[in-house]
């Protein structure tokens, strides 16, 4: 930065709030031989080769700063921050949003700390730690700019390293320019960052880009995936799987013999299944990062109580006391060639006694299914809320209820008009 070449008001602003910085970090004052240094950005990455998002940057080795200027093609809030590996959680970013006045008390740019996806969980840091200079978010009818300058070391903050050693580092910009929006574009690539040019000393000639080769990469949209498919495999498993399942009990009276049993087996298996691999991946997408991130109270504890659940009404099945014969043959899957059961079968509709254990465990096998799904329905909405939240998209809670709660009347009412017929 050459500050001579700066207007007079612009040049005491910027030695105002140098001041004001070195003071907050108690630092070595910079030098003031600054212009022998040539500071000017020496090209640009493009991030998805396609111009969208272009990012410079220069370091400057006696003032040990960083600057960063990110420019995207379109309209919307821009973030950009270090990160250890690529992830977004529980850094710092510097977040800009277009056309809100900066103030001392709440700049525009400022840095955020990035606690959770949702929204409540990111927030300004403290006024003493915002500490960056030349900071701004410019925007025309076709792009926006965020540009700040920063320290390279900062109390509480990731170092950023410089003499070719790599960064990685996040971006995001938004839809919209209200800031913490739905995101359009992010993600995080490895940057080698450029010192600026010692007039005096480096000889005019190009000096390294940094990394060029952008390397996306982004432990979120893994996560994204994962969250999605563990969704997906739970909406089928209670949206879908478990009520067929249970509409094959509560019809059965119009079913052929044996055949609801069949169906309200093989149909809860498959559930079954489908809640083990969700499960699996819920537990993985939050051990991913080795801390509770996603952790919505309700979600995760009426969650894990919905798995334990179902697998106690899986036992109950597999080791249900036996029924008397008759009531066995609509149990288990009929022998075709067993003709004393298949008379058996016909005789269902007499009176036959059954043990009182038998009746306690359907009436428990009953009870806890019902409570189960109910559970679950709930949990299916509470987890489409909060993927929504996260990820800041439209809620699919419409759609699953649309399926769900079709499916579902259909049965009930179906259920009544067999119990008026019968
Ligand atoms: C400032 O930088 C110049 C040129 O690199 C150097 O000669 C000088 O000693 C530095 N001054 C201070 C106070 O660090
Ligand atoms: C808008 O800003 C971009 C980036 O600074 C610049 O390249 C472009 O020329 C500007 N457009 C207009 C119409 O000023």
């Amino acid at each position: 930065m050459n500050l001579n070449l700066l207007p007079p008001p612009l040049f005491v602003c910027l030695a105002i709030l140098s001041v004001l910085a070195t003071a907050q970090q108690q630092q070595p004052s910079p030098n003031a031989t600054g212009s022998t240094f040539d500071c000017s950005f020496r090209g640009s990455l493009d991030i998805f080769n396609d111009g969208r998002l272009l990012v410079q940057q220069i370091t400057h080795p006696e003032e040990e700063t960083v600057t960063i200027e990110m420019t995207y093609a379109g309209q919307g809030w821009m973030g950009f921050g270090f990160s250890e590996r690529g992830e977004m959680l529980n850094n710092i970013a510097v977040l800009g949003e277009p056309g809100v006045d900066s103030t001392t008390e709440v700049p525009n740019p400022s840095k955020w700390f990035l606690g959770g996806f949702a929204l409540s969980q990111v927030s300004r840091v403290a006024t003493l730690q915002q500490t960056l200079t030349e900071s701004s978010i410019v925007q025309n009818d076709t792009h926006t700019v965020l540009h700040f300058t920063k320290p390279l070391v900062e109390p509480n903050e990731r170092d950023v390293l410089t003499n070719g050693a790599p960064n990685t580092v996040i971006f995001s910009v938004g839809a919209t320019n209200q800031i913490l929006g739905p995101h359009m574009l992010q993600g995080a690539f490895t940057l080698e960052l450029t010192p600026c040019r010692n007039v005096n000393e480096d000889p005019d000639e190009e000096a390294p880009l940094g990394n060029t080769g952008v390397d996306l990469f982004n432990t979120e949209v893994a996560k994204k995936s994962l969250l999605q498919a563990h969704g997906w495999l739970m909406a089928t498993a209670w949206g879908v799987l478990v009520p067929i399942g249970v509409g094959a009990s509560l019809l059965r009276s119009w079913l052929p013999d044996g055949l609801w049993f069949r169906l309200h087996q093989g149909f809860n298996t498959l559930a079954i299944l489908c809640v083990i691999a969700g499960f699996g991946l819920a537990v993985r997408s939050v051990s991913n990062q080795n801390e509770s991130h996603f952790v919505n109270e309700t979600h995760t504890l009426v969650g894990l109580l919905v798995f334990l659940l179902a697998i106690l009404q899986l036992a109950g099945g597999v080791f249900r006391p036996a029924a008397p014969k008759a009531n066995e043959s609509e149990l288990v899957a009929l022998d075709a060639d067993d003709t004393a059961t298949n008379e058996e079968t016909k005789a269902t509709n007499l009176p036959i006694k059954k043990s009182s254990f038998r009746m306690l465990w359907e009436y428990k096998h009953r009870v806890v299914g019902v409570v189960t799904l109910l559970l679950a329905w709930l949990t299916c909405q509470t987890g489409l809320e909060l993927y929504a939240e996260i990820f800041g998209v439209e809620e699919s809670t419409t759609a699953f209820w649309s399926v769900t709660g079709g499916l579902a009347g259909v049965i009930v009412v179906l259920t009544i008009f067999a119990k008026l017929r019968g």
